[in-house]
């Protein structure tokens, strides 16, 4: 049976997909309140949820999902029958220069977001669900056969990855030792639009359009498989509702990529919409040196999804690759506002405090 709420946590809504999930949320679901509590780092901004910041159930609370009086504080004024937790630190690069910034998110964060789900719902679970998004990376790296399951078993190898396992291990430890009624979902690589322009896609997008060096790592031969956004939270919307508690369901494209052939295929489709030479772009490929570590392929298997809940994404991959580039073309603004600074700056007059 379909499951109701009345008030859901949203953590890092102000994301790349924590933004998907607050619009869909708040415009199919009017008369749930939902709640998006975001630290609004480097890659959290407002303005990709100005289209539906001013509808009467949503409502924006800045804060650290570290901060256990803070969630205190929310769980009591709004009254969450539900958490979506989105929140973290998400880009494998950072986390190799910065490693501990994700194990203070990613980890202590989901485990003291746990923890104040536990206490508030004072162990009275009866219609509350702590819904978790997490990543296929924590099944580590495929050779050129195979798909992760459910059952395979984790073997992360970045600290992004190695982080966001653990907070998978938490969300399991709470459902099994405290009965906290739990589901993960692990998803393969996302794309669309308000993707921060520090991930292939949205970076190579901006970089063509500027006519500056397409950064392809090692020879370019890693694959992943890629998922339209809005597919990634339809999915996730189904699951949270129809979902088994205790459950993990994993959520894939079946769109396998190796790395320079997307480059290729944004190169062609962006010379077209430029009005470029065929070929002028991909003169801007540059081969640098590899990611430490670069896990060589993922794919997921989504069979356990479609059987149970009848899911299956919509978008294909040059469709929503071309939706993309169009959504960057036409919202210039918004990228030179996320490359220039700028809005970090807007934050720190408006909220203060320190920022990424
Ligand atoms: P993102 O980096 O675009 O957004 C993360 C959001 O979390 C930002 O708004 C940021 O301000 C906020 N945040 C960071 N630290 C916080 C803290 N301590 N307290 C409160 N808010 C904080 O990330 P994304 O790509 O949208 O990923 C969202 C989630 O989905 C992550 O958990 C990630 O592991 C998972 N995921 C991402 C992908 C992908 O391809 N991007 C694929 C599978 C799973
Ligand atoms: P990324 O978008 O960072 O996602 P993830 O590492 O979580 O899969 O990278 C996708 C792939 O693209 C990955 O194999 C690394 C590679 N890559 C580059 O070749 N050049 C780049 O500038 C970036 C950011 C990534």
């Amino acid at each position: 049976m379909e499951r109701k709420h009345q008030s859901i946590l949203i953590t890092g809504g102000a994301g790349f997909i924590g933004s998907h999930l607050t619009r869909l949320f708040v415009n199919k679901y009017p008369d749930t309140q939902i709640v998006n509590l975001d630290k609004l780092t480097y890659a959290g901004n407002l303005k990709n949820l100005k289209d539906i910041d001013q509808r009467p159930n949503y409502h924006f609370e800045k804060g650290d999902i570290c901060d256990g009086e803070l969630l205190k504080k929310l769980f009591a004024k709004y009254k969450f029958d539900g958490v979506l937790h989105c929140a973290a630190e998400s880009h494998v690069d950072r986390s190799i220069s910065d490693p501990l910034a994700f194990v203070k998110t990613n980890v202590l964060g989901t485990a003291t977001l746990l923890n104040a789900a536990k206490e508030n719902w004072q162990n009275n679970f009866e219609g509350k669900l702590f819904y978790h998004i997490s990543t296929d990376e924590v099944y580590g790296s495929l050779g050129n056969t195979g798909y992760f399951t459910e059952n395979t078993p984790y073997d992360p190898r970045s600290p992004y990855s190695a982080s966001k396992a653990s907070s998978d291990h938490f969300v399991r430890a709470y459902h099994h030792t405290y009965g906290l009624p739990t589901i993960i979902s692990n998803c393969s690589n996302n794309y669309g639009p308000y993707h921060f322009p520090e991930k292939l896609i949205p970076l190579c997008i901006n970089n063509i359009i500027h006519n500056k060096p397409l950064p392809i790592y090692g020879e370019g031969l890693n694959i992943r498989d890629w998922l339209f956004v809005e597919d990634h939270v339809k999915a996730i919307d189904l699951i949270f509702h129809n979902g088994k508690t205790g459950e993990t369901y994993n959520i894939g494209g079946h769109n396998e990529w190796k790395n320079i052939d997307i480059i290729r295929e944004l190169c062609k489709q962006m010379d077209k919409k430029l009005g470029r030479h065929p070929g002028t772009s991909e003169k801007l490929i540059t081969y640098v040196k590899d990611r430490a570590g670069h896990d060589l392929r993922y794919a997921i298997d989504a069979t356990k999804l479609s059987k149970e809940l009848g899911w299956k994404p919509s978008v294909q991959f040059e469709e929503g690759l071309a939706k993309t580039i169009d959504w960057y073309l036409n919202n210039e603004e918004w990228l030179e506002n996320v490359t220039s600074g700028a809005y970090m700056k807007y934050y720190e007059e408006m909220y203060g405090g320190d920022y990424v």
